[in-house]
């Protein structure tokens, strides 16, 4: 079996390897303790140099491979052209993305850089799987090394149509890089749609199969595969925490309060904001809820050297402030805000005994909090989960109570119906969403993607056999054959 080659800008720490997975880690540890490998990224420190060649550590878990960024490309890179151009980009805020050519350069030669390191470890028929928006260029920098193998490419984050990419200056240079890949997937059929206009209409890439596209006279496929976590793996830990130290005390401090509990990074995409503002909604429009719930809103801190982050930030404690001051009773605490990272094992008991999982984020690719949450609750008294519309998850978790989180007395009006929900309405929701969450597992999400990429889907082959026949005939595709994806 071919060896896997996962590169992505963020690695798992070492501390946390194995231990506090994500569901990226989750998804491709399987796959590469399978079929043997490397993971290659940026090691997460910075450097008077950016490294011309890798670090390689080896765990039990995986072999790793890192480069270290200069400061300078950090800053450009990462803080600048990865989060503040293309984050925003991504998540359809086009007045929060900021340009700079010299950016975009720092990019374009971190990319370089990371395909210079990695091209000497590779052997011929290792699969190549390079992962989010901080890489997009990296498969073709390979490809000018004369790398041959074949790459895929994830793009974990929303994909906006062409009327909201094209913003980006270098939308076309960027998207035309897509071509050195084999195969790119997406989260969801609407990435999917965004992906494939933007395409069409910005690079003039022409469809030939159902999910074959030619761009720049090179064959592509795009598909969505939706992300997941490893659903059974955190159900059973969500158990076993309920006997942890931690879900004790929490347990305790809520003295028989209903608990809501919003985990997530501190970014704006999250709607953090809102929320708040929702609850404190929900406490002035049903005051029959206040002094029997507490919120529990975890934000670790993220990305802090954004200016972005930073507002967001001194807004969100203003807001928290507001709320308890407003609402507060000397005996009850209705916001508890926590802006450090909580570890995942932690939280696994958190949400068991949360009533309610409130996740509403303005645009997010998939979220695995929503998956979390719905796995890690008792299948007989269920909590519920609120979920926006604008996150992948929200496609198939139709068992959730879906708001628009740009409203937030829609967000209030869910709330105090999840809280009011009985018991029979719960288990059906819950039991809806689980039958999803056992199908779209982390496992299956690596294991659809590589068996496209290492081109083991029969289909697959036909399509690119009729597609090379019809090519001998004619040079370009006639527009009829334009075939769309659903
Ligand atoms: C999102 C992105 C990931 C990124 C993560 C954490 O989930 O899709 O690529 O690694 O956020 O962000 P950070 O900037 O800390 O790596």
């Amino acid at each position: 079996m071919a060896r896997l080659i996962v590169v992505s800008n963020r690695i798992p720490a070492p501390r946390q390897r194995g231990v506090r997975s994500g569901g990226l880690e989750v998804g491709l540890r399987d796959a590469v303790r399978q079929r043997g490998g490397i993971w290659f990224g940026w090691s997460g420190a910075t450097a008077a140099e950016t490294s011309l060649s890798a670090q390689i550590s080896d765990s039990r878990e995986a072999v790793y491979a890192t480069i270290d960024l200069s400061a300078e490309d950090y800053r450009k890179y990462y803080v600048g052209f990865a989060n503040s151009t293309l984050w925003p980009l991504f998540h359809y805020r086009l007045g929060l993305m900021e340009f700079q050519r010299e950016e975009l350069a720092a990019y374009m030669a971190v990319n370089e850089a990371f395909a210079r390191a990695l091209a000497p470890l590779l052997l011929p028929d290792d699969l190549i799987w390079i992962h989010d928006y901080h890489l997009i260029p990296c498969g073709a920098a390979l490809r000018r090394l004369g790398v041959l193998n074949r790459i895929g490419f994830f793009l974990h984050v929303p994909c906006p149509p062409s009327a909201v990419f094209g913003a980006l200056p270098c939308a076309a240079t960027l998207l035309r890089s897509l071509s050195a890949y084999d195969v790119v997937g997406v989260q969801t059929p609407v990435d999917l749609r965004g992906l494939l206009d933007c395409l069409e209409h910005i690079v003039g890439a022409r469809f030939v199969g159902e999910d074959l596209i030619r761009v720049d006279g090179k064959l592509m496929c795009a598909i969505a595969v939706p992300m997941g976590i490893d659903t059974a793996g955190f159900a059973a830990q969500s158990q076993r925490a309920l006997h942890a130290q931690e879900t004790r005390r929490l347990k305790d401090s809520l003295a028989n309060r209903d608990l809501i509990i919003g985990v997530e990074r501190l970014d704006y995409s999250k709607g953090l904001p809102n929320r708040f503002k929702a609850y404190a909604r929900l406490l002035k429009r049903f005051p029959e809820h206040c002094g029997k719930v507490t919120f529990l809103q975890v934000a670790a801190r993220s990305r802090v050297d954004v200016e972005q982050y930073r507002a967001l930030r001194r807004e969100l404690d203003r807001l928290a402030g507001r709320v308890n001051g407003d609402h507060a009773e000397f005996d009850w605490m209705p916001l508890r805000y926590i802006t450090r990272d909580v570890p995942r094992a932690v939280l696994a008991g958190f949400y068991r005994c949360a009533r309610v999982g409130l996740v509403t984020p303005l645009r997010d690719g998939m979220n695995l909090v929503a998956k979390e949450y719905v796995a890690a609750q008792d299948g007989e008294n269920p909590g519920v989960l609120i979920l926006s519309h604008f996150a992948g998850a929200a496609q198939r978790m139709t068992g959730a109570v879906q708001v628009n989180p740009l409203d937030p007395d829609e967000i209030a009006e869910a709330m105090h119906l999840a809280l009011s929900m009985p018991q029979s309405e719960r288990q059906a929701r819950w039991h809806s969403m689980m039958e999803t969450l056992r199908v779209d597992t982390a496992q299956a999400w690596s294991r659809n993607f590589l068996q496209a990429l290492s081109g083991e889907s029969q289909l697959r082959d036909e399509m690119l056999l009729n597609v090379a026949a019809r090519d001998r005939i004619v040079d370009e595709p006639p527009a009829v054959e334009l075939a769309r994806m659903p």
